[in-house]
């Protein structure tokens, strides 16, 4: 078995910033309510011919250049999105023309509401470790304004556009350790794409507290199998397990999912208040959630602003739409 090291991260986030007073104009709501309840002040809006594409190849390539390989180089290409418009080909597939990688590159989608970017880094992982390939990219991109009603306050406050990339490449030294995936399919009305009744158009409906309360605990329960994929270790060998990761970063749905799902961590291992908080990496006051980017963009600003080094030992732990949630145990 081959490590798979993470040797070069990427993003994007478009230049509109939509902040909290400019929703104050569109929908009954205020800074404060946001701000309070959600921990968001602004997020990116995609210009209308930026998409998924266009921001997930912009992604990549940083991510090449940070990684020092050709584009070339790259041998299957996994994008984790939900935005794809239409459907067929995949986002991969015209990112993989758009940068001109190799012929017969194989190139997917992989569509798991904002957890698609731990699925699609699990998937990558795989063919890394395998042997069968050396070099696989992983990009998170996701246009979540295309699909969200600015008439729905419930909803438009949350999210924003954007995306993330990683290169994965064969290597000596530990990278992506392990990958933990779950799926939750009977809570899958809570989140969901309704057609709007006057307009036929496609948006984002969600049970926002059902969708609270599931996405603290699947959080808190995927850093704990990540770590533990047997499930036996006991209390004092989960705390010391979790003690030697130096940072979480969650996926960024609302500042309070993620204290709650550190102070469930804390609670169930005993462990000082602050223990688990602290780790916790969150980006989302500036961009607001945009779904399969939200990961690998705070994975890449925290590269960028020394907040991680080579050699931490990170998980990322995300949740979304179907309804699903997993994460990935990293050595950076
Ligand atoms: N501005 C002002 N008031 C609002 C707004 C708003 N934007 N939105 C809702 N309210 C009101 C509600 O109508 C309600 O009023 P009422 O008490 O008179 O009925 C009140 O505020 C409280 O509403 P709650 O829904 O209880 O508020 P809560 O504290 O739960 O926060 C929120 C709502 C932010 C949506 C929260 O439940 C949440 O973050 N849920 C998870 C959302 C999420 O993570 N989704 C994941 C998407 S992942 C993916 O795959 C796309």
């Amino acid at each position: 078995m081959h490590h798979a090291g993470i040797i070069g991260t990427g993003s994007y986030v478009p230049e509109r910033v939509l902040t909290n007073y400019d929703l104050e104009k569109m929908v009954e709501t205020s800074d404060k309510w946001i701000l309070e309840r959600t921990g968001i002040r602004e997020r990116r809006i995609a210009a209308e011919e930026e998409t998924n594409v266009t921001m997930g190849r912009l992604a990549l390539e940083r991510a090449v250049e940070k990684a020092c390989i050709d584009l070339t180089e790259i041998e299957m290409l996994v994008v984790g999105t939900n935005t794809t418009d239409p459907m067929w080909p995949s986002a991969a597939g015209h990112i993989a023309h758009l940068l001109n990688l190799s012929r017969n590159l194989p190139f997917f989608d992989v569509q798991a509401g904002c957890t698609g970017f731990n699925y699609a880094l699990a998937v990558a992982e795989q063919f890394v470790k395998s042997g069968q390939y050396k070099t696989v990219a992983v990009v998170g991109s996701d246009k979540l304004s295309a699909i969200t009603n600015y008439k729905d306050r419930n909803t438009c406050v949350l999210f924003g556009d954007g995306a993330g990339a990683v290169v994965l490449r064969r290597r000596a030294k530990e990278g992506v350790i392990r990958s933990y995936l779950g799926g939750e399919y009977k809570l899958r009305h809570t989140l969901v794409l309704r057609d709007h009744e006057d307009n036929g158009h496609r948006f984002m409906w969600m049970e926002g507290r059902k969708v609270y309360a599931f996405a603290k605990t699947a959080m808190a329960e995927s850093c704990l199998r990540v770590l533990d994929p047997e499930g036996r270790a006991n209390k004092k060998e989960l705390r010391t397990l979790l003690n030697q990761v130096d940072r979480i970063i969650p996926h960024q749905a609302n500042a309070r999912i993620i204290v709650s799902a550190a102070e469930e961590l804390e609670s169930k291992l005993e462990l000082p208040t602050g223990a688990v908080k602290r780790k916790m990496i969150v980006t989302i006051e500036k961009y607001g959630n945009n779904s399969t980017a939200s990961i690998p963009l705070a994975l890449d600003e925290s590269i960028r602003e020394g907040k991680l080094r080579r050699g931490d030992l990170v998980i990322l732990v995300g949740f979304g739409a179907g309804l699903t949630y997993g994460a990935n145990l990293v050595r950076l």
